[in-house]
C-alpha cells in the first residue's frame, strides 16, 4: 500500500516520523500521564524512550504494520513544524498491504484539546485511507470512559457499533484489560457521504491525499 508522507489539512501537516522530533514528542505528550491515560503506552521517562518510540515508528512504516503521522500546525502559527501529536493507521486483516480493514490510533498535547484539530486529521486520514480501492473498514477502539476521543469519532461521523469487553490494555488505569467502544466507517457510508457532499466538497474531500 502506497501510503503519502505529507498530507495537509487547512490547519495542520501531517509527515512522517522522525528521528529529530523525539524532544518535541517527549514534552508535548509522550511524558503526559493525563494524554496517556486511555493508550497502551506507558509515560517516558526521558527522551531516549520517545527516541526508541519514533524508530519503531519508522521501522513499522518500512515494514508497512503501521503508517504513523506526525501532527504539525501551520505557518503563521508559532509552534508550526513542531510536532504536537500523531495520529497512525493499522492494517487489521492480511496481506497487510492489501488490508480491506485498517485500524486508527490517535493522541495529542493536552494543550490543544477542544479545538476540534484531531478531527481534522482524522477526516484527512479517512480521505486517505478510502482512497485505496482495497479498504472497506477504518475503526478505532476507546477505553468505554474516554469521552473526549468518543465525543470525537461521533463528531466526525463514526458511529459506535458496540461494546468490546476486556479488549484493551491501558496499565495507566488498571493492571486488568478494559472494555471498549468500537467505532467504525465502512466504504459504504464513505461513498454515500461523498455523494451527500455534492461535488465541490466530494472532490475536496477525494483528493484530501495530497501526496507529495
Ligand atoms: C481524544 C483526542 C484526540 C480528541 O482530540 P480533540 O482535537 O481535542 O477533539 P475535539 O476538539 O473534537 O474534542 C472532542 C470532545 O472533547 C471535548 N474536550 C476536549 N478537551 C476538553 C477539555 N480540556 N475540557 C472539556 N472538554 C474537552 C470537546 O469539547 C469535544 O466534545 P464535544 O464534541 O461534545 O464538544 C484528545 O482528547 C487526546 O489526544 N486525548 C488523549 C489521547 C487519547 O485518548 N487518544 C485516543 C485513544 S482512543
Amino acid at each position: 500500500m502506497d501510503w503519502p508522507r505529507l498530507i495537509e489539512t487547512p490547519r495542520l501537516q501531517l509527515r512522517d516520523m522522525r528521528a529529530g522530533d523525539a524532544q518535541d514528542v517527549f514534552d508535548a505528550y509522550a511524558s503526559d500521564p493525563e494524554v496517556l491515560r486511555y493508550l497502551g503506552w506507558r509515560q517516558h521517562e526521558s527522551v531516549e524512550d520517545t527516541r526508541q518510540r519514533i524508530s519503531y515508528d519508522i521501522h513499522r512504516w518500512m515494514k508497512g504494520s503501521a503508517w504513523v503521522w506526525g501532527l504539525s500546525l501551520k505557518a503563521p502559527h508559532p509552534q508550526a513544524g513542531r510536532v504536537f501529536g500523531q495520529i497512525e493507521l493499522a492494517p487489521m486483516s492480511f496481506p497487510s498491504d492489501e488490508a480491506h480493514h485498517l485500524r486508527l490510533g490517535y493522541l495529542m498535547s493536552s494543550r490543544y484539546w477542544g479545538q476540534g484539530l484531531m478531527a481534522e486529521a482524522v477526516r484527512a486520514v479517512l480521505a486517505v485511507a478510502f482512497a485505496h480501492a482495497h479498504v472497506w473498514r477504518v475503526d478505532a477502539l476507546c477505553d468505554v470512559d474516554n469521552v473526549y476521543s468518543m465525543a470525537m469519532l461521533a463528531r466526525i461521523g463514526m458511529p459506535c457499533e458496540g461494546r468490546l469487553r476486556r479488549a484493551l490494555s491501558h496499565p495507566n488505569v488498571s493492571h486488568q484489560p478494559r472494555d471498549a467502544w468500537v467505532h467504525a466507517l465502512s466504504r459504504d457510508d464513505w461513498l454515500t457521504r461523498l455523494q451527500q457532499a455534492g461535488p465541490a466538497t466530494s472532490a475536496a474531500l477525494a483528493c484530501a491525499d495530497q501526496s507529495r
